[in-house]
């Protein structure tokens, strides 16, 4: 008998976009577009997924801002680059499938060692990296990174939130179906959440709510420029790069604080990263992370983390342990039945295999893993 993964397979209607199943391809990184420019293969890669999930959410792509992103092949979302997006969008369109930019700003994460233009210093709110803690950086690069810098300006500021809101409109003129935000993981507007990066002692910091205030300016500056139809997908995390063992939010009031400012802002869907789709999200409860976003904001919200496999990310990148699959997708659909959250995002799994979810729906068993697939485009 197949178990029940019906919850998991039913559409979903998220504002003027109806997702044929609840499957969401997470943002996964690349690096394969040489100059910032995507070709002809990324088109095929994301539409060889688009006809059997809900929604993809492209790689984390560079907003126009010099110190946005490091890799050179780490696809802009401005300029040269929009029509070739063009052709990414029509290939996921003719599948029948749908599709968000994840706008990408690194911050104190990008790596001077692999940036294009490596004179200019990475954006920090308070010129601090962050303590580092629990981590998979090398202590050459820590003691590198850890070096403080200015502080960013008013006008660095301003400048950022503009250059997010120029490419989300860039990127809705190109066809894309919405926008998702990368807030998470310590890239530049997780920074401000994290009183550990943000020692400001202006709006833009103290205490939780005027953390959030980044973000939420952002969010707003993207939402006027796009209009109030347009889907905007927000990914936040409590972990960090810098620490696994970080938070923004102690409690769940706190949590509720920055994703209450940024709903105000105009979030539509919360994407709360971490690193299993059921780990608890605060010590006392067996709510995951993102059924306490839904619960908080009342807003649709994905899980994600180790669904179709056995471990976390960060266990496959080093290699702890062999990653497999595993067939986790009753408990994941119970849990969007039982309404703890809206949808299931799912990173190495469609990386391994573009059919994974047309094989989940048949019952199929999934293939074997294979580490390889996090450096090929297929
Ligand atoms: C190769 C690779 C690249 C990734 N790049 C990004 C990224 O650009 N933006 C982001 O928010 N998360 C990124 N992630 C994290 C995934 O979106 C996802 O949250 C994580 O892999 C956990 O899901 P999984 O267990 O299904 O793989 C990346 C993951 C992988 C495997």
């Amino acid at each position: 008998m197949i178990s029940d993964t019906s919850a998991l397979f039913s559409p979903y209607q998220l504002g003027k976009l109806t997702l044929k199943n609840r499957i969401v391809m997470s943002p996964m990184t690349r690096e394969m577009s040489p100059g910032g420019m995507p070709g002809d293969d990324v088109a095929s890669y994301y539409a060889r997924r688009a006809n059997s999930i809900g929604l993809i959410i492209t790689e984390g792509v560079g907003i126009p801002d010099p110190a946005a992103v490091d890799h050179p092949d780490v696809p802009a979302m401005y300029g040269d680059a929009l029509p070739r997006w063009r052709n990414v969008v029509d290939a996921v369109h003719a599948e029948g499938g749908l599709i968000f930019p994840q706008l990408w700003h690194q911050g104190v994460l990008r790596n001077l060692d692999r940036a294009a233009a490596p004179d200019i210093e990475g954006l920090r709110p308070s010129g601090l990296w962050g303590t580092p803690g629990v981590t998979t950086y090398d202590a050459t690069y820590l003691e590198a990174m850890s070096r403080p810098t200015a502080p960013m300006s008013e006008s660095q500021i301003a400048d950022v939130i503009a250059a997010f809101a120029t490419s989300a409109r860039d990127a809705i003129d190109t066809g894309f179906d919405g926008i998702a935000i990368h807030g998470a993981h310590g890239y530049l507007i997780d920074t401000f959440f994290w009183a550990e990066t943000n020692r400001r002692t202006d709006r833009y910091g103290g205490d939780i709510r005027a953390r959030a205030r980044f973000g939420a300016e952002v969010v707003a500056a993207i939402r006027a420029e796009i209009g109030p139809d347009a889907t905007i997908m927000f990914r936040f995390s409590n972990h960090k790069q810098q620490d696994f063992k970080a938070c923004i939010a102690a409690t769940p009031d706190e949590l509720g604080i920055v994703l209450g400012a940024l709903t105000d802002a105009g979030v539509d869907l919360f994407d709360a990263s971490a690193r299993r789709f059921n780990m608890p999200g605060f010590a006392g409860s067996d709510l995951p992370l993102a059924g306490w976003a839904r619960k908080l904001t009342g807003k649709p919200c994905m899980a994600v983390g180790g669904i179709g496999l056995n471990n976390n990310l960060v266990q496959s990148f080093i290699g702890t342990g062999e990653t497999l699959a595993e067939n986790n997708l009753p408990e994941v659909s119970r849990r969007i039945a039982e309404g703890e959250f809206d949808m299931a995002g799912v990173g190495r799994a469609l990386l391994n295999d573009p059919d994974w979810a047309r094989r989940a729906a048949n019952g199929d068993d999934f293939l074997t893993f294979d580490r390889d697939c996090m450096a090929r485009l297929t």
